[in-house]
């Protein structure tokens, strides 16, 4: 089998780092839940940022997690109350999926920058007000997506966008957990008022993006879809977690399945699992007219490789496979999802992982479940911005 000399690849994503030296950034984080631990761990890494407030619904709760990361920021329960008083610089929204239009749009409308976690939203039409909002302010929005910030994902882009797989045509992604529904730390996620969207929006988003970012976002045009919630809704479901208790709780989607016509002719076949009794339902694979990568399935798509890809393709008339070697991480991915967002704020440039990509994701994630709801395949419209 060929190998391809890996150093001919770089990271386009972590090259610019820019340290502000005149003053700190003020930094808000809404939603003190699980992944604001993440986020506050890696701005503590950064010199030139504080994190001076941080506000959850939840009474104590903004408090007990400065005190666990010895933190002295002021709390607050009301969001907008943090937001008007604390002269920000910028905030982190790392609030369940139903609550991050709303908290993204009241940043941006008093002018402030947002990494904003995944998924976007929960539907389309709540991304396009964060669009449009975004747009009046003047101020950037990042989405969370730290898997494009692993030189494997990057690697993807560059062999789709270099042209060595020919015109793609047909993509297969997706992936999922055996037994997996995520409950252990919190119980917002099967929730449909906190979540709105269950595999889908915690693991479907990451496969949509790995293959949406390496075709450089074709926009999506129709979507078949089901979403369904055979397992999460019986108690034998959590029996490794000992919650039998949340099955009555479960109120979103734990499998998924799609067709979806993309821009250029390509058609994206996707399914996501939460809970499902096979090993795995499938490799993501990406078919062109002179070559196809197949890339391993891990067994829950979270972002990260662990098994080489291959290109099949031809030579001299002959099949053969190239295997492109793992590459390995340099830097915590969640540290330059952070850092990069710092860098934008600070210089004024483009978000990283920009609302203006992320946008036919969720308009992928909605179609599937307003498919699903209503039993055939729907139209995708998203208005020119
Ligand atoms: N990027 C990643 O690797 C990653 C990993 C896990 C979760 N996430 C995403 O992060 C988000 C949060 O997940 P989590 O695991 O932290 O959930 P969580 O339930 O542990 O925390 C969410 C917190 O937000 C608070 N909250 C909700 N609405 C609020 C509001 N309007 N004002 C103030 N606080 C509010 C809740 O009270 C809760 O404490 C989800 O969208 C999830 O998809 C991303």
């Amino acid at each position: 089998m060929a190998k391809i000399d890996m150093n001919n690849f770089t990271s386009d994503m972590t090259a610019k780092e820019v340290v502000r030296s005149d003053r700190k950034l003020r930094i808000g984080i809404i939603g003190t839940g699980g992944i604001a631990n993440s986020h506050i761990a890696s701005y503590l890494k950064q010199p030139d940022v504080e994190v001076v407030a941080g506000a959850d619904l939840i009474p104590g709760k903004a408090a007990e997690f400065f005190k666990s990361h010895e933190v002295e920021a002021k709390d607050f329960t009301d969001y907008k109350e943090m937001i008007d008083t604390m002269n920000l610089d910028a905030v982190s929204v790392c609030t369940y999926n139903c609550t991050h239009a709303e908290c993204t749009i009241y940043a941006l409308e008093h002018g402030l920058p947002v990494l904003l976690e995944k998924p976007m939203t929960v539907t389309l039409e709540e991304a396009i007000a964060i669009r449009e909002a975004e747009k009046k302010s003047g101020k950037i929005v990042s989405v969370g997506f730290q898997p494009r910030f692993d030189a494997n994902m990057q690697m993807i882009k560059k062999i789709v966008q270099s042209g060595e797989l020919g015109r793609i045509y047909y993509v297969q992604t997706g992936g999922g957990r055996r037994h997996g529904i995520p409950v252990s730390w919190s119980e917002t996620f099967i929730e449909k008022d906190k979540a709105g969207l269950g595999a889908l929006g915690d693991i479907g988003c990451y496969s949509i993006d790995l293959v949406m970012n390496a075709l450089g976002n074709p926009k999506p045009l129709t979507v078949s879809g089901t979403a369904t919630d055979y397992f999460g809704t019986t108690p034998e479901a959590y029996s490794q977690v000992g919650k039998p208790e949340c099955a009555k709780k479960f109120g979103v989607d734990d499998f998924a399945s799609a067709y979806i016509r993309l821009e250029g002719g390509i058609i994206l076949d996707f399914r996501i699992a939460w809970y499902m009794h096979l090993d795995t339902p499938g490799d993501t694979i990406i078919m062109g007219t002179k070559g196809s990568l197949r890339i391993p399935s891990t067994d829950c798509w979270n972002g990260s490789f662990y098994k080489p890809m291959t290109i099949y393709h031809d030579v001299a008339g002959e099949p053969v496979q190239t295997e492109i070697p793992l590459l390995p991480a340099t830097k915590d991915l969640f540290d330059l999802k952070i850092r990069s967002f710092l860098d934008a704020v600070i210089t004024g440039g483009e978000a990283p992982v920009p609302t203006s990509q992320i946008i036919y994701n969720q308009a992928i994630l909605d179609g599937i479940k307003k498919s699903s709801d209503c039993g055939h395949e729907v139209e995708i419209n998203i208005p020119e911005m």
